[in-house]
């Protein structure tokens, strides 16, 4: 027979629910502590017979087998909200959506959402300035929604009818105590896949610039700039000038190369290095449930039918077995020897087997563009003694935003190009 699982060595129960207070007190605090019973340690949440597995293999064993072990309970609250959409369906209905869903975020295609990643960031740090305060977590999370909304609804996030999406999201995401904005929107997006936006954005970029021209043309006054420069710039031999639709392709040219741009993502090791790092100790799904749908196995114990097994990125992120110096970040570990090394089933930020996250490519590359788009232009310090405190609900958040402060950085010719921060 089977070892059973409640045998399993587990924390001391204190109170008649169980374990649940602490878990509902402390969740990722008691889970941490939990790790150290053992490979799969039970627990009694409520009347629920529970546990917390933090082998590797086993958890790997687990969303692995989407049959057996469906989404928790909790995942399927959601429901209410999203109904039977890509996250909480289960079976036949979410293979034929995965299935469906895919290609849409293919690499391929959603590598055109690159610009509108680039260039919103890009009207964020507009409303930047040297010196102020900024509450990060607010900003990203603004930065993030007019992204998304863009992506999904070609739509302004303060305009009409985005702006009521925006709203009901808000108030949805409050009533889950957390924002899970992505999984919301991708149902709603699927129908309607956005094809025109870069021929639209191109256009509208190709109106302004043209505007630019003409209105130079026309001015008395000549700016000492590139645009200038170029307009004037003549063929020795033939006297021959630039046209206006060269000028545009021109200043196109030098405006998109001082962006970071997709051919770049590659070679933006330290900025993925950073977010690789980032998502460890902070992890945006830092608790996964799941269900186990009949009797069952989790590496050789018995499962019984109903049991809510929990699996935690927070709890595996930070092991020590895995990680040196855990708790410190440490965005130079991430190494592709390191990483080839690390086994399955410790680091799984967006998850891991038939039900991985469909949006990860896209938010690695928002992740990344956003970062590197960021760090072209400021520095940012922590306001010393602030305190953070990470809340885990349905995704991670600081309890209290997260505050900044910012540091223009200015491009000083004399460093080759590079940006050295201005002390003001
Ligand atoms: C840093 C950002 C993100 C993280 C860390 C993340 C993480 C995850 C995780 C851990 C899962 C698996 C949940 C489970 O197995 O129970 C998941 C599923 C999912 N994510 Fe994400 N996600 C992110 C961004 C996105 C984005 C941008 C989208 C869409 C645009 C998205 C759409 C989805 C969907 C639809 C599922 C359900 C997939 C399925 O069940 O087949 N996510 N995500």
């Amino acid at each position: 027979m089977a070892p059973d699982v409640f045998e399993l060595s587990a924390p001391p129960v204190n109170s008649i629910v169980g374990h649940l207070l602490e878990l509902g007190q402390d969740p990722l605090g008691f889970l941490t502590r939990c790790r150290d019973y053992g490979d799969i340690v039970p627990l009694q949440l409520g009347l629920t017979p529970a546990c917390l597995v933090t082998n590797p293999e086993y958890i790997e064993e687990v969303l692995k087998n989407r049959h057996n072990f469906i989404k928790s309970r909790g995942s399927r609250a959601l429901k209410t909200l999203l109904g039977e959409g890509l996250l909480t369906a289960e079976g036949e209905s979410w293979f034929w959506q995965r299935r469906l869903i895919q290609p849409v975020f293919h690499q391929k295609r959603i590598n055109k959402y690159g610009e509108i990643m680039v260039e919103y960031t890009n009207q964020m740090l507009q409303t930047w300035h040297d010196g102020e305060t900024h509450d990060i977590h607010a900003d990203m999370m603004h930065l993030t929604l007019q992204i998304v909304m863009k992506c999904i609804f070609s739509a302004e996030v303060d305009a009409g009818e985005a702006k009521v999406v925006a709203n009901a999201l808000d108030v949805a995401m409050q009533w889950f105590e957390s924002k899970r904005r992505q999984n919301f929107l991708v149902w709603e997006w699927f129908p309607r896949p956005e094809n025109i936006r870069y021929r639209r954005a191109i256009a509208q970029m190709d109106e302004a610039i043209y505007k630019l021209i003409q209105e130079r043309r026309h001015s008395e006054e000549k700016p000492n700039d590139l645009l200038t420069m170029l307009m004037e710039a003549k063929d020795e031999e033939t006297g021959q000038q630039m046209d206006d639709k060269l000028l545009r392709d021109e200043v196109a040219t030098l405006m998109l190369a001082r962006l970071p741009t997709l051919e770049d993502l590659g070679q933006l090791v330290y900025t993925q290095q950073v977010i690789k790092e980032s998502m460890r100790l902070y992890p945006p799904v830092s608790i996964m449930g799941r269900e186990a749908a009949v009797d069952t196995h989790i590496g050789g114990y018995e499962i019984p039918q109903g049991m809510s097994i929990m699996i935690s990125q927070w709890v595996m992120h930070r092991h020590p077995k895995y990680f040196a110096d855990p708790e410190t970040f440490q965005p130079e570990r991430w190494t592709p020897e390191w990483e080839k090394q690390l086994p399955k089933g410790v680091y799984f930020p967006f998850g891991s087997g038939p039900r991985i996250c469909i949006g990860k490519g896209f938010a690695q590359m928002e992740a990344t563009l956003i970062l590197a788009t960021i760090a072209q232009s400021f520095q940012i310090d922590l306001v010393p003694e602030y305190p953070i405190v990470p809340q885990p609900s349905i995704t991670l958040r600081p309890e209290h935003g997260l505050k900044v402060r910012l540091k223009q950085m200015a491009l000083d010719a004399s460093q080759d190009g590079k940006h050295q921060p201005v002390q003001r």
